[in-house]
């Protein structure tokens, strides 16, 4: 039995690549267009970052590596044994700079983003009427093109709000890259799930933390 691993290739990939590699386990070069990829006994899906737990949940890969963020959206039912530690992002609320979004929230508003479930569930919990506009991505022009007041989103550096005139509102949660594993493989393939998650967690010599 072997393993099936689901990656996607945006911004966790070089953090999942390092830890594989300091793991000992093999990973798929990083340039390659092919989007399923067998490498040392493993086989690594590319799709993308929300589709991960997609592929996880219903047993195509056993194990994937996206952002809790992006679980959190999907609501998939999978494991969630290890934070890799790498990826740390906020999720935000943000509105354009100086349109007093900050001190007093419209009542009812419009909401641009790729996170339409995290979304609904944080106006809803405020007690807020929130219409969400579900976007792909590049949400932060959203404001300043009338098609939203605010946004939720992911923030790293910061620099995308800054330059697109948008500033921080509220932080809704904090997201990392997270593994997910599939339950049944979870139990099927023990073994081999359990001794990839001590390579990833403790290194190839099982020396680090
Ligand atoms: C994310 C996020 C922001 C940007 C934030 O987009 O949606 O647009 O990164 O990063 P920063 O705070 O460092 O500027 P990503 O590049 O992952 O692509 P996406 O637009 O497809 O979500």
């Amino acid at each position: 039995m072997s393993l099936t691993i689901a990656l996607s290739k945006g911004r966790l990939l070089t953090g999942a690549e390092a830890l594989f590699s300091k793991g000992g386990l093999p990973f798929p070069p990083l340039d390659t267009r092919q989007l399923i990829v067998e490498v040392g006994g493993l086989r690594f899906l590319f799709v993308k970052d929300m589709d991960v737990p997609v592929y996880v949940e219903h047993g195509v890969a056993d194990l994937g590596v996206c952002g809790s963020d992006v679980f959190q959206e999907t609501g998939s039912d999978v494991l969630v044994p290890l934070d890799l530690g790498y990826g740390r992002c906020r999720m935000v609320l943000a509105a354009p700079t100086s349109s007093g979004f900050a001190e007093s929230w419209p009542t009812t508003l419009r909401v641009a983003t790729k996170y339409a479930n995290v979304a609904r569930v944080y106006f809803e919990a405020r007690g807020l009427a929130a219409e969400i506009v579900k976007l792909q991505g590049s949400v932060e022009i959203a404001p300043g093109l009338g098609l939203a007041d605010c946004i939720v989103d992911m923030v790293e550096t910061g620099r995308t709000l800054r330059e697109n005139g948008l500033e921080v509102v509220d932080e809704i949660t904090t997201t990392s890259a997270r593994l997910v594993v599939n339950r049944a493989s979870d139990h099927i393939k023990r073994a081999e799930v359990a001794a990839l998650l001590f390579k990833l967690r403790h290194g190839k010599d099982g020396a680090s933390s």
